[in-house]
């Protein structure tokens, strides 16, 4: 493992100001940042040039765009220019929408997102999907892949499940994580990271167990100390 540790850092901040503070405390430590709905849709394309910076930082584009196949295509080139290293869309928005975009920014790697990791069974059920969120995951995930998708997006609690199912070659992105006596705040589907190294995760989204401490760069730090430690474990 490099010294900047496999976490995306969601940078879900009211103001770029704050966004890039967080991103120029990170950066050190982490090998990728975040930007979300919440600072792409008030600042646009200047969200991720101020948050690249100088740093050589991965930007990770999560849009979670879903809409028809054209629709999504013209957003996936739009964006593409960004030179964002991952783009997500929906998975739910089938097998045509997820080429399209693949199609439209070849130089990103579009990851599918499954089930958002804030919803449990009793969440999906109320939305018309009647079995587990393990089998919509799984079932997603392999649409996704049959379709073109680099990456993919589930909770720590499926990646074992779905890296069996996706073969070693697929980058598996993990929100919903949460340092062992954190809060889990919104999050259902929930892991501590360590947990989801050792499950087969490739790569971390951590928001606010590391935006919300006190010292944000110390908390970096800390998390990424904790997974070099673990990557350096014999037989882990
Ligand atoms: O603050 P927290 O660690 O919960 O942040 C998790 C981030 O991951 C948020 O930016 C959220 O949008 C994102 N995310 C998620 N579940 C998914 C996909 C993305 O929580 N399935």
């Amino acid at each position: 493992m490099s010294n900047r540790a496999p976490i995306a850092v969601a940078l879900d901040a009211p103001n770029l100001e704050t966004a890039a503070r967080w991103a120029g405390l990170v950066t050190p430590y982490v090998s990728t940042v975040k930007i979300g709905l919440q600072l792409y849709l008030r600042y646009g394309p200047d969200a991720v040039d101020s948050i690249r910076g100088a740093s050589g930082v991965k930007v990770f584009l999560d849009l979670k765009l879903h809409d028809i196949p054209v629709t999504v295509a013209g957003a996936a080139r739009a964006v593409a220019r960004l030179r964002p290293a991952i783009l997500t869309v929906h998975a739910a928005g089938g097998a045509a929408m997820i080429k399209a975009a693949i199609q439209a920014a070849p130089q990103t790697s579009i990851a599918a997102v499954t089930v958002l990791t804030s919803l449990g069974d009793d969440d999906l059920a109320a939305i018309g999907m009647a079995r587990s969120a393990s089998d919509a995951v799984r079932r997603l995930a392999l649409m996704a892949v049959e379709a073109g998708a680099r990456g993919l997006v589930c909770s720590p609690n499926e990646v074992a499940a779905v890296r069996a199912e996706v073969g070693p070659e697929i980058t598996l992105i993990t929100p919903g994580i949460r340092p062992a006596g954190t809060d889990a705040q919104d999050q259902a589907r929930i892991a501590t990271p360590e947990a989801a190294l050792m499950a087969g995760a490739d790569l971390l989204v951590i928001g606010r167990p590391i935006t919300g401490a006190p010292d944000p760069g110390a908390a970096a730090a800390m998390l990424g100390a904790a997974l070099r430690r673990l990557a350096a474990t014999p037989g882990t």
